[in-house]
């Protein structure tokens, strides 16, 4: 996992070219904390059953028991460490995100890795949080910064704690809707995925700089998995017309995708890699598939006043804010 950082140890950016780095490479995780969104399914489950392999004692933050009882039975076959554990989590509601932020503070656990992978994609319009927020904008992005806000203390009590925040190709398509980010006035679902997973970004670059700014050790960084065959691409159910194109649209690019496993490589990356920059961002060689690699992002995502402007936004949406060590 990340290293703190010293002159003597610079910390390494991921390489431009791609070799092929599996989640064989991932270095012995034994004696860490790894907490995971949406591990029940997909590139989640992929992640959490990869860092357990690797002796991490994983937490499985879900908001479906049942589904998340059937993935920790996968993830603790194949656990070297500690038997992985559910943790119920809803980031469509802030009072959930609260609870298992609280129920691990309880316990006082330092938290070594924290993967915001979580996400829905495209949901219809009448799609809301339980604050009402756009559902895509209120989980992908509000739920996670609310998340790691009230995880820093724990996060922090790590030597070197890094978060991985899980963003898409689609964040090129992205901007923030600075009027409107909840969409209520007119609502366009694919410019709001884009929206949320350009957020994802700004998040992370705000995040890590804070943390440098506080002299913390935390990094914060990115990654994307291309396109991958998961149970993201069913996830519109909505009548007429519209849903019908849209289920074309995601029917073909799931023949395109590369398996889930494939997907879930640059997370890990990005995850385990030891001495990665701060801010890095990691996607698949040939951006919709293939081995992970340092990548491109919207420029956008460069945007210091942006990421600024977001987080106060974050804050003043979901009522939570950092408490950095003085
Ligand atoms: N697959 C791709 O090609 C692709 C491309 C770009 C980016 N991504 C990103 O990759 C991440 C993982 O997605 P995936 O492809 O693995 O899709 P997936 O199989 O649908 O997994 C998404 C996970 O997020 C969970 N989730 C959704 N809403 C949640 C909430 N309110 N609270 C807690 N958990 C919630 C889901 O839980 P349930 O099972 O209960 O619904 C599921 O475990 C997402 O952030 C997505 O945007 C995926």
């Amino acid at each position: 996992m990340a290293q703190v950082h010293t002159a003597a140890a610079k910390p390494a950016n991921p390489p431009l070219i791609a070799r092929r780095w599996t989640a064989a490479d991932i270095p012995d995780l034994s004696g860490k904390t790894a907490v995971v969104t949406g591990a029940n399914s997909g590139l989640g489950l992929r992640t959490a059953e990869a860092l357990a392999a690797k002796g991490a004692h994983v937490l499985m933050a879900c908001r479906n028991e049942i589904k998340a009882a059937a993935a920790l039975e996968s993830v603790a076959a194949g656990a070297t460490g500690p038997k992985p554990e559910v943790l119920p989590l809803d980031l469509a509601d802030l009072a959930s995100v609260r609870r298992a932020a609280d129920h691990l503070d309880v316990r006082d656990v330092p938290i070594d890795l924290l993967v915001n992978n979580a996400g829905v994609m495209a949901l219809p319009r009448s799609a809301r949080t339980a604050e009402g927020f756009d559902a895509q904008f209120g989980t992908n992005h509000l739920g996670h910064y609310a998340l790691t806000g009230l995880l820093l203390p724990a996060l922090l009590r790590a030597p070197a704690p890094r978060v991985v925040t899980v963003s898409s190709i689609a964040a090129w398509g992205g901007v923030i809707n600075w009027l409107d980010p909840n969409w209520r006035v007119v609502y366009l679902r694919w410019l709001a995925y884009s929206q949320s997973k350009l957020a994802n970004l700004l998040f992370t670059a705000e995040l890590d700089r804070r943390a440098r700014a506080h002299g913390t050790p935390l990094i914060a960084v990115a990654a994307h998995p291309g396109l991958s065959a998961t149970n993201l691409y069913e996830s519109t159910p909505e009548q007429g017309w519209t849903a019908r194109i849209s289920a074309l649209q995601q029917r073909a690019l799931v023949a395109l995708a590369q398996s889930d496993r494939m997907g879930a490589l640059p997370q890990l990356y990005a995850a385990t890699v030891p001495g990665l920059a701060g801010n890095s961002y990691v996607g698949p060689a040939l951006e919709t598939l293939g081995y992970p690699r340092r990548t491109l992002r919207n420029p956008l995502a460069y945007s210091r006043a942006q990421a600024r402007a977001l987080w106060r936004m974050s804050e003043k949406l979901t009522g939570i804010a950092y408490e950095w060590p003085a």
